[in-house]
């Protein structure tokens, strides 16, 4: 996480990744995920229990609807991490959380995140504007993951 090429890519992960930031991070995902806020999963590698990433739910619980995020670790880009694992959350918001709809984004520069989204089944939504906490206000591709 502390790779400037993954935290550009996203909305949430800050940059510089500071000592102690991820030591809070993970600390939160249990409370998070008894409360209903967040369900976030690592991701290991295949032929070893090794953490290579990590895929979640963001749950706006009002609405029972929820947002997926995903990093991988750069060495493992490319190996198929972000589709498995993100068709088997999709899976588990659906089946288990019982959630109405699933969305998802990426920067319109990110076309790594944007394969990924075309590789489970969704609708293109209005494209719209964020700012990732590393840096200034971008163009975003939205889906609804059907
Ligand atoms: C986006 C990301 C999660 C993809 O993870 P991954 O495990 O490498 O993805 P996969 O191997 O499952 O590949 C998914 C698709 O992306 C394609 N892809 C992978 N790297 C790519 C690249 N650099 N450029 C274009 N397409 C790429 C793959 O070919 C595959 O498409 P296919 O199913 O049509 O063959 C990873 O690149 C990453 O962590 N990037 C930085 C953080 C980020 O972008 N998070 C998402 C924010 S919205």
């Amino acid at each position: 996480m502390s790779d400037r090429d993954v935290a550009h890519r996203t909305l949430l992960i800050p940059h510089p990744y500071e000592d102690g930031m991820a030591e809070a991070w993970i600390a939160k995902h249990t409370g998070d995920f008894g409360d209903r806020r967040t369900a976030t999963f690592a991701m290991v590698e295949r032929d070893r229990n090794h953490l290579c990433g990590a895929i979640g739910l963001g749950i706006d619980r009002d609405h029972n609807i929820a947002e997926l995020g995903y990093w991988v670790g750069k060495p493992f880009w490319g190996n198929g991490y972000c589709t498995e694992a993100a068709k088997e959350v999709i899976r588990h918001g659906f089946t288990s959380l019982k959630l109405h709809r699933i969305h998802a984004a990426h920067f319109v520069r990110n076309p790594a995140s944007g394969a990924s989204c075309k590789s489970w089944e969704c609708k293109p939504r209005a494209a719209s504007d964020s700012t990732p906490q590393s840096g200034a206000s971008m163009r975003m591709s939205c889906y609804t993951v059907c």
